[in-house]
């Protein structure tokens, strides 16, 4: 398994070392609209090139060095989420003039009201996502020159150890992140749920936090777990449930992540169309950033109890699959008749959920899913939806989601929707025969899984793939990888303020 994860290990560090002696391939320096640029750079070649707006980038060559100097914008409207972008320009720049080192000036930021810690950590997260790529397949040509690839990142900043830590998260957090995308680019016959479970096995053992179970097929039968069952029976590849357990030994109650694994989306008996059914390969992103954020939670010594659970199957069509009509029983109980087999994520989520929450010992739980292609009718790749049967989760997921920039906007959930999820013949249909509102209904029918515990639904299957977004580029996002490692930071510090509160 590991030797499909290609994904390059960064270094990246600050040192107290002023910018202009810092020693790199590259080196990279801001430009704030109405602003200009030092005397020294001013007058180097290539120098005239330099703009403040925000997005552009231009290479000066002062003495012997390269300095990429990108434009900013206002410094009132600086945002991490602009340094990100901006790191991710750099990166690329890097990768032009093969440079194995940028070396990044964080002295033009001090104009601007994010901290310098905010801004390193966004800085190192937009380089390392930004120079991001999957060659795994692509045979090289010996006589070319070997691609780029950026192996450290340096700041230089009069205050380098203040910086240290958030650097530190950073690059653990971007390199989850890429290793998830390196599970996302993996085609099926790469990666199967087999292969997906031996990948959170080699995370437990490699971190002394994380433990972890792994249910197949017949174990799957023997726990009821009618949804898991039904979807993997069409299919030759063995299902798996994966269990990943973080021991953060934190004050707070048990966190519950579970996220959707399907390795390939065929859509089963109610087949996809065959134009874009190669795309289904990524139905098993949110799967992937789940069991990377548990490598980076235990990496990073998050004090927080966790407990996740990944759903893994392909949905496939063969003489064994379930027919659409068919009903099954989850695994808590409630009768679902199976009306389109190509609703199959909710069908396993449920079981997934209904295990965290009643088996595991969640006390609350958040869920994400490559579930409905309304969502990218709704809100294309730029939010993913967050549903909820709780204010105060959806509200500190909201905040952590802008913080990381990794956006979602919640959509209601209504009684009139629930009507809609009741079945003809069993408790539940799994779709609807009219497509409104499908991301809703598809929350809705996950809700009643969830044993009434605090529950948030991040519907991806909009922002996993193909963002646009400068450090993502074209094909695997890694979306969710940084929020719930974000999440699990800060229940643990809200956890821990209010033990603190109850100890006065
Ligand atoms: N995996 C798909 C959803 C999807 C669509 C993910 C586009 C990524 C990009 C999901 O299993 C699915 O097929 N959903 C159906 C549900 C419908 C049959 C009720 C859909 O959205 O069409
Ligand atoms: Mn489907
Ligand atoms: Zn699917």
């Amino acid at each position: 398994m590991c030797d499909d994860l290609d994904s390059a290990r960064m270094d990246a560090s600050a040192e107290t070392t002023a910018f202009a002696e810092l020693q790199a391939g590259l080196h990279a320096t801001f430009l704030f609209d109405g602003a200009e640029l030092s005397p020294e750079l001013a007058g180097a070649p290539g120098a005239s090139d330099a703009k403040g707006a925000f997005k552009k980038l231009a290479v000066a060559f002062p003495d012997d060095r390269r300095v990429a100097i990108a434009g900013l914008g206002d410094p009132e409207e600086l945002t991490t989420e602009r340094l990100r972008i901006a790191g991710a320009l750099i990166a690329a720049e890097a990768g032009r003039r093969a440079a194995t080192e940028v070396a990044i000036d964080l002295e033009p930021l001090e104009r601007s009201s994010v901290e310098p810690a905010d801004a390193a950590e966004a800085l190192t997260e937009g380089t390392i996502l930004g120079s991001y790529r999957f060659d795994r397949f692509r045979s090289l040509d010996p006589d070319d020159p070997p691609p780029p690839n950026l192996e450290r990142i340096i700041f230089g900043s009069a205050a380098a150890d203040a910086l240290k830590r958030a650097i530190e998260t950073a690059r653990i957090s971007a390199e989850a992140q890429n290793r998830a995308r390196d599970l996302q680019s993996l085609p099926a016959n790469h990666l199967t749920p087999t292969t997906l479970a031996e990948r959170a096995e080699e995370l437990a053992a490699e971190h002394e936090s994380l433990s972890v179970e792994i249910l197949n097929r017949e174990e799957i039968a023997a726990r009821q777990m009618g949804g898991l069952e039904a979807v993997s029976r069409g299919s030759y590849e063995e299902p798996r449930l994966i269990t990943i357990r973080h021991e953060g030994k934190g004050s707070g109650e048990v966190l519950g992540i579970v996220g959707k694994a399907v390795t390939f989306d065929s859509g089963g008996i109610s087949i996809k169309p065959s134009a874009g059914m190669h795309e289904m390969k990524m139905d098993m992103s949110a799967g992937a950033a789940v069991i990377e954020a548990m490598g980076a939670i235990a990496a990073l010594g998050i004090p927080h109890d966790i407990v996740a659970v990944v759903p893994s199957t392909e949905n496939m069509p063969s003489g064994r699959s379930m027919r659409p009509g068919d009903v099954i029983t989850q695994l808590n109980g409630k009768t679902v008749e199976v009306n389109n087999t190509d609703a199959e994520g909710r069908l396993i989520l449920a079981d997934a959920l209904t295990w965290c929450v009643t088996e595991q010992g969640a006390a609350r739980v958040i869920d994400l899913a490559t579930l409905t292609g309304a969502v990218l009718i709704a809100l294309g790749s730029t939010y993913s939806a967050l549903i909820s049967n709780d204010d105060d989760f959806a509200t500190t997921v909201e905040g952590v989601a802008a913080r990381t920039g990794e956006l979602a906007w919640r959509l209601p959930l209504h009684a009139d929707y629930k009507k809609l999820t009741t079945g003809t013949v069993a408790d539940l249909t799994n779709a609807a025969s009219k497509r409104e509102a499908g991301t809703i209904y598809a929350g809705s029918f996950l809700e009643e899984f969830v044993d009434g515990k605090p529950w948030v639904h991040l519907d991806i299957a909009g922002t996993a793939w193909d963002s646009e977004r400068e450090y993502a580029g074209k094909g695997p996002t890694g979306f969710g990888v940084r929020l719930l490692i974000a999440l699990a930071s800060k229940l643990a510090v809200d956890a821990d303020a209010g033990q603190l509160r109850d100890n006065l």
